[in-house]
């Protein structure tokens, strides 16, 4: 494959960003929202609460002038566990949202009793009744002042924005600095809210009574872009990606580079080179900005091509290696152990029919079929495209051979 290949916005940033619409009463317009089906379906949520709007061509207008139903139903959390971010802006806007409870997800573990935790701290009653969370609040919620026990995204993300309009200053800490969160401050910024510490551990928030609508163009999704260049180091590629931002990337870069890849950056490009021969490595994955457990799945696709032994270990998601199973079916050779995979390369890969279990293991088996000999036939590919966008098309774009069959 040879070519360029352009990164679409975040999903994980625009999930919260969405969720962030239920604050205020206010017009949004969001640019370059991915157009994939977990933001369709955190669209659809919006709706359902009384949001006015349209979502097309990667734009988003939306506002949400009061809040019809406060119901977040099961249909919509079990197609995107996201929608658990609804919690903290419903509650702190409306005092009361019922969200359906989230389902298992297919890498683990995903608790939110640290959302909860902190909610309840700002005065929130909280009850489960039949799968729905019931969250009851006096508004406004109040201040407080909040450790989380470990690093969590979404759990970083629902107590800041409802902490936006709570009483008081808030002062949460060991927060995630994941770039989305990042962005999704920036949004908050913008519609008035008071924030201190962006891209710090410590979040300084004091409350306001009302927020108002705003603008915001959605930072570029660093998993996308991962990926592609990920995909840029099987030997004989030249992928050139684009609209990066490659500092979100370092620790994947710095891999790549101990890997033997000579990895080129420009402003907002990115591009890879291999000489043909890939050094085994060990990487385990860590919070930002360590190694993200969202790219493990597609390095270890690449690492079925090193000369030697590779060791992943995950220490985010206690079930994240199914793809390993997938890929020895093309003939790969990785065993685990505990939370360890060990990958013992090089080993040819041939086409097989696999079947793909989660957003970021399908994208693995999508890697693994364009190095393969012969034909792979990918089932429950529904899961790719809950999170990439136009992904067959944007490989097809750079010589691939890709077909989409519709069951
Ligand atoms: C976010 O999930 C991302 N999703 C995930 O991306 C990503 O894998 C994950 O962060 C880690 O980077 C979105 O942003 C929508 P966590 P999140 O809370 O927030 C434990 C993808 O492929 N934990 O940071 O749900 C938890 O069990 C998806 O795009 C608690 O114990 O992850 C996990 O082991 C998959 N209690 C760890 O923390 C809590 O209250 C990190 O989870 C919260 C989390």
């Amino acid at each position: 494959m040879s070519g360029r290949v352009r990164t679409a916005g975040a999903k994980n940033a625009a999930l919260p960003e969405l969720a962030a619409v239920v604050l205020s009463s206010g017009e949004f317009h969001f640019q370059d929202v991915p157009g994939v089906e977990d933001i369709k379906v955190m669209f659809l949520a919006l709706e359902n609460l009384g949001a006015e709007g349209e979502f097309h061509s990667n734009t988003i207008r939306i506002k949400i002038p009061a809040i019809k139903s406060p119901l977040v139903p099961r249909e919509i959390v079990e197609t995107s566990r996201a929608s658990v971010l609804l919690l903290g802006p419903l509650v702190a806007r409306n005092g009361y949202a019922k969200v359906s409870t989230p389902g298992g997800c297919d890498i683990g573990d995903r608790k939110i009793n640290y959302h909860l935790e902190g909610l309840k701290r700002m005065g929130t009653d909280i009850s489960e009744e039949k799968e729905h969370i019931i969250a009851r609040a006096p508004q406004p919620l109040r201040a407080i002042d909040y450790s989380f026990p470990t690093k969590t995204v979404t759990g970083t993300e629902n107590l800041l924005m409802a902490a936006v309009l709570a009483e008081g200053t808030t002062i949460l800490r060991n927060c995630a600095l994941e770039p989305e969160v990042g962005d999704l401050i920036d949004l908050l910024l913008a519609m008035g809210a008071d924030i201190k510490g962006k891209n710090s551990e410590t979040l300084v928030i004091t409350g306001k009574s009302s927020l108002t609508g705003a603008a915001h163009k959605v930072v570029p999704d660093r998993i996308e872009m991962g990926t592609y260049v990920i995909a840029g180091c099987f030997t004989g590629n030249e992928i050139i990606v684009e609209n990066t931002v490659p500092g979100y990337v370092g620790c994947l870069l710095d891999v790549l580079g101990k890997s033997g890849m000579q990895v080129t950056t420009a402003a907002d490009t990115i591009s890879v080179n291999s000489n043909g021969s890939i050094k085994p490595i060990d990487v385990e994955t860590m919070p930002y900005p360590g190694y993200p457990t969202d790219l493990q799945a597609q390095l270890t696709t690449l690492l079925t091509q090193a000369d030697g032994v590779s060791h992943i270990k995950e220490n985010i998601f206690n079930n994240r290696f199914q793809h390993t199973g997938e890929l020895n079916k093309m003939g790969a050779n990785i065993e685990l152990n505990g939370d360890v995979s060990i990958i013992r390369g090089k080993t040819p890969l041939t086409g097989a029919t696999l079947r793909a279990t989660d957003l970021r293991a399908s994208a693995a088996l999508v890697l693994g079929g364009l190095i393969a000999k012969g034909t792979t036939v990918i089932e429950n590919a529904s899961q790719l495209f809950r999170g990439y966008e136009n992904m067959p098309q944007k490989l097809n774009a750079l010589g691939a051979d890709i077909k989409v069959i519709e069951e």
